[in-house]
C-alpha cells in the first residue's frame, strides 16, 4: 500500500457511480466513498464496488462513543476507513479493535484531525480550543499515532511536517490536489500531484479533476504518472 491515487467518488447515486467507473476499462482506480454516496445508497454500495475489483477509502469520519465505533466496524471488507481524532484515544482504539479480523488483519484507519473547514476563529469560539490550528493538528496526529493508527488525512502542506513529528511510515492521505493548470474550484490551498509526490503524501485523494474532466481516464493517468510513476 502507498503511493496512490484515490479518486473521490463524490456522486449521488449508484447509477452515476457506475458509469463513471465503467470508463476505466484497464487499470482499477482506488476509489474513495464518502457520506453523500454511502447515505444514499447504503452499504450495498460498498460490497459493489468492491466485487468489481477496486480498493476502497471509506470516508465516514466517525465520531461517537468507543463501544458503539468498535462495534459499527466489526467486518468491514474496505482497504482504508477513517474517524475523527477529537474522538479521543479511547474511541481509536476500540476502533482499531472492532476493525481486527479474526486472522488478525485489518483495514486501515486514519485519523481526521480538525477539518479545513475549521479556521482558527472558529475552534476558538465554538470548540474552546485556544492553541495555535497548526500545533493542533499535529497533536492531533500525534495522538492518533499513539492510539496505534495508521496515518492522518491532512493538507498537502501539513504532510512533511505530520512525517516529520509522527515518523516517515505514518500515512499522510492528502486531498486539495489540483492539476498546475485546472481550476482549483473551492479549494484553498492546493499542490500539484507531483508537488504532492516531492513533499512525501503517501496517497492524494482527486475528485472533480477527474470526475468532471472531459477524459476522466486521461486525466485519472495524468494523476498517476505525475505521483507515482
Ligand atoms: O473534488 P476534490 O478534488 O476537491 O475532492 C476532494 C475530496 O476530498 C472530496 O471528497 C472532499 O470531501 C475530500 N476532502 C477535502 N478536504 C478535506 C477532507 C476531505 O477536500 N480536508
Amino acid at each position: 500500500m502507498g503511493k496512490d491515487v484515490i479518486v473521490a467518488c463524490d456522486f449521488s447515486s449508484a447509477e452515476a457511480t457506475f458509469a463513471f467507473l465503467d470508463k476505466f476499462t484497464g487499470r482499477k482506480p482506488f476509489v474513495k466513498i464518502g457520506m453523500e454516496l454511502y447515505y444514499a445508497e447504503g452499504p450495498a454500495i460498498v460490497r459493489e464496488i468492491k466485487a468489481r475489483g477496486h480498493k476502497i477509502f471509506l470516508d465516514l469520519k466517525l465520531h461517537d462513543i468507543p463501544n458503539t465505533v468498535k462495534k459499527a466496524l466489526r467486518n468491514l471488507d474496505v482497504d482504508i476507513t477513517n474517524l475523527h481524532a477529537a474522538g479521543t484515544t479511547a474511541m481509536m482504539k476500540a476502533a482499531l479493535e472492532g476493525l481486527t479480523r479474526e486472522d488478525g488483519t485489518r483495514p486501515l484507519l486514519i485519523a481526521v484531525t480538525q477539518l479545513t473547514s475549521t479556521d482558527q476563529a472558529a475552534m476558538e469560539s465554538d470548540l474552546l480550543i485556544h492553541e495555535p490550528i497548526d500545533e493542533v493538528v499535529m497533536h492531533y496526529a500525534e495522538t492518533a499515532k499513539n492510539a496505534g493508527l495508521d496515518g492522518v488525512v491532512c493538507s498537502p502542506l501539513e504532510a512533511q511536517k505530520v512525517h516529520d513529528i509522527c515518523g516517515k511510515k505514518f500515512l499522510t492521505v492528502t486531498p486539495g490536489v489540483r492539476f498546475a493548470d485546472g481550476d482549483i474550484g473551492d479549494q484553498k490551498r492546493v499542490m500539484t500531484p507531483e508537488q504532492a509526490k516531492k513533499i512525501g503524501s503517501d496517497y492524494i485523494v482527486v475528485g472533480r479533476p477527474i470526475t468532471a474532466a472531459p477524459d476522466p481516464v486521461a486525466a485519472y493517468e495524468r494523476c498517476i504518472k505525475e505521483f507515482v510513476d
